[in-house]
């Protein structure tokens, strides 16, 4: 089974299926690691303004488009509104302080990052109140919100728009003013995804994983705090026994699962080793049969890692996407 290497958008705007993340990096390692990343063939950049790092993605990135206008047109780049943003009013700044921080004329793709809001506190990207909660706005017009992001698109500079961490409910209520262009979500092997990845394909929306490898830094903070398992994908023996018949390793194998669902993915790595190994995915296939297996370690909701309890008492938004 051959997989495209992009998902070509409504405007002839190619997508493509292997990006590289940009979360939990500090400035300098992200800096070095996004030069490796460019070096490898990787031409999408996955960021958001709530990772703190725009400018050190920014910074490799002008580098390597040294002003010339046709190097710009080959990369793809995303960044995210922030839950503090999800205001109408508010949405515009926002946007506007990442492309700064980017150092760029357009984006490729902006997208709401949640559909649950914070109070806009400026400086203070996550907001707390003394008790640790969330300072959170329930009042959220997640509809309004779109409006506002759309808008921006009209203006021509993004040229793309769509969502993160959304529930089937919610698109569809999006797509009743105009469709996402993108929906970025968690789907790795242990969270298919399945129902959510179906209502995407009905709308034909592309579908970007996030944390397809299993967020490992991510789920070892997330067990200490909660003393919750979380299983290593990489560790997992069907996924390992499936490496080596391939002579690949798991984390390719994780990654050309998704391919050949369709999902495009977004692996973050800032070693140079890994970096090249999560986009050289294109050359081998996995059966039907190997498909078969991998499909069955899905632990559906069970299996979700980010699920944004570090940010304590959000399960309380009345746009909260995820069911328990
Ligand atoms: N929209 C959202 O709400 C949302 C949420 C989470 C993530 N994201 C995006 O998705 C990106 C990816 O997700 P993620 O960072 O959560 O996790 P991930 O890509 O699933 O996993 C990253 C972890 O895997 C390790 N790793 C990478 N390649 C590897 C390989 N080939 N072999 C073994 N280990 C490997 C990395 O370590 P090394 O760096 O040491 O290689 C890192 O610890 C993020 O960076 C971000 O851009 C979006």
């Amino acid at each position: 089974m051959s997989v495209p290497e992009y998902f070509l958008l409504e405007d002839g705007d190619r997508l493509p299926r292997i990006g590289f993340g940009t979360w939990q990096a500090s400035d300098e390692v992200l800096e070095k690691a996004v030069d490796t990343a460019l070096a490898c063939g990787y031409r999408h950049f996955d960021s958001a303004q709530a990772y703190e790092n725009e400018a050190a993605l920014g910074r490799a990135l002008q580098r390597w488009i040294g002003g010339d206008a046709a190097k710009r047109k080959e990369l793809f780049v995303v960044t995210k509104l922030p839950p503090g943003g999800n205001h109408p009013e508010l949405v515009e700044e926002y946007f506007e302080t990442s492309l700064r921080d980017l150092g760029l004329d357009y984006l490729d793709l902006y997208l709401i990052h949640v559909p649950f809001a914070f109070e806009h506190i400026p400086g203070d990207l996550h907001p707390k109140n003394s008790d640790g909660t969330m300072k959170m706005d329930t009042s959220t017009d997640l509809v309004a919100v779109w409006k506002a992001v759309l808008k921006l698109k009209e203006s021509g500079r993004v040229r793309h728009v769509g969502v993160s961490n959304m529930n089937e409910e919610q698109i569809s209520r999006l797509c009743k003013v105009s469709k996402p262009e993108c929906l970025q979500i968690e789907v790795h092997a242990l969270c298919q995804q399945v129902p959510l990845i179906a209502t995407a394909n009905k709308f034909n929306i592309p579908v970007v994983a996030y944390s397809p490898l299993g967020s490992k830094a991510l789920a070892d903070a997330l067990a200490a705090k909660t003393g919750r398992e979380y299983p290593d994908l990489l560790q997992l023996p069907t996924v390992q026994r499936i490496a080596e018949a391939h002579g690949r390793t798991p984390a390719q194998i994780l990654l050309r699962q998704l391919l050949q669902r369709g999902v495009a993915a977004i692996p973050k790595s800032t070693n140079p080793e890994r970096i090249k190994q999560n986009i050289s995915v294109w050359d081998f296939q996995l059966s039907d049969g190997e498909m078969a297996e991998l499909a069955a370690l899905d632990r559906g909701e069970r299996g979700r890692i980010c699920d944004f309890s570090f940010f304590m008492g959000i399960e309380k938004h009345p746009e909260f996407p995820f069911k328990k």
